[in-house]
């Protein structure tokens, strides 16, 4: 049954989100916002050393029913995978494993990849690791965009 426009798998994982809260000893942070409605996450990674395997992701949401359900999925997609497969995870794909999203909040959806990427950036430039190309440009954009935000405080 459909509910609002949301798949029945957004709504249980929405109800019932995983891996909430914060890592206090993590490798990495990202944090991105949406100037548009003012939403935020946090997403926290734990990564073992050698193949960068993510071994715990957990994220902080202040957000709408879609970022709170595309944050949620994504942790449980990425946890087990190197940073590097994670980090071809498009937000297609975390959209796809929700069953599909209302049109209208596909956009939400870029919040927790956009917070991968970030994470992933931090991680990068702690570890002295060359930050790969479209990681870079993503946090170019996520910058430009925190500024604009913390403008509108
Ligand atoms: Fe803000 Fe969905 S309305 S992320």
């Amino acid at each position: 049954m459909m509910e609002y426009g949301y798949s029945e798998k957004v709504l249980d994982v929405f109800k019932n989100p995983h891996n909430i809260g914060e890592i206090k000893d993590a490798d990495a942070i990202g944090k991105v916002g949406n100037p548009a409605c003012g939403d935020l996450l946090w997403m926290f990674l734990k990564i073992g050393k050698g193949r960068h395997v993510i071994e715990d992701a957990k994220v902080k949401t202040f957000g709408c029913v879609a970022a709170i359900a595309t944050s949620s999925i994504l942790t449980d997609m990425i946890k087990g995978k190197t940073l590097e497969d994670a980090l071809r995870i498009s937000k297609q794909d975390v959209v796809s494993e929700l069953n599909g999203l209302p049109r209208q909040k596909v956009h939400c959806s870029v919040l927790a990849v956009d917070a991968l990427k970030e994470a992933a950036y931090d991680y990068y430039t702690r570890s002295g690791i060359s930050v790969p190309e479209d990681v870079k440009r993503a946090h170019e954009h996520n910058s430009i965009v925190a500024e604009r935000i913390e403008h509108m405080e």
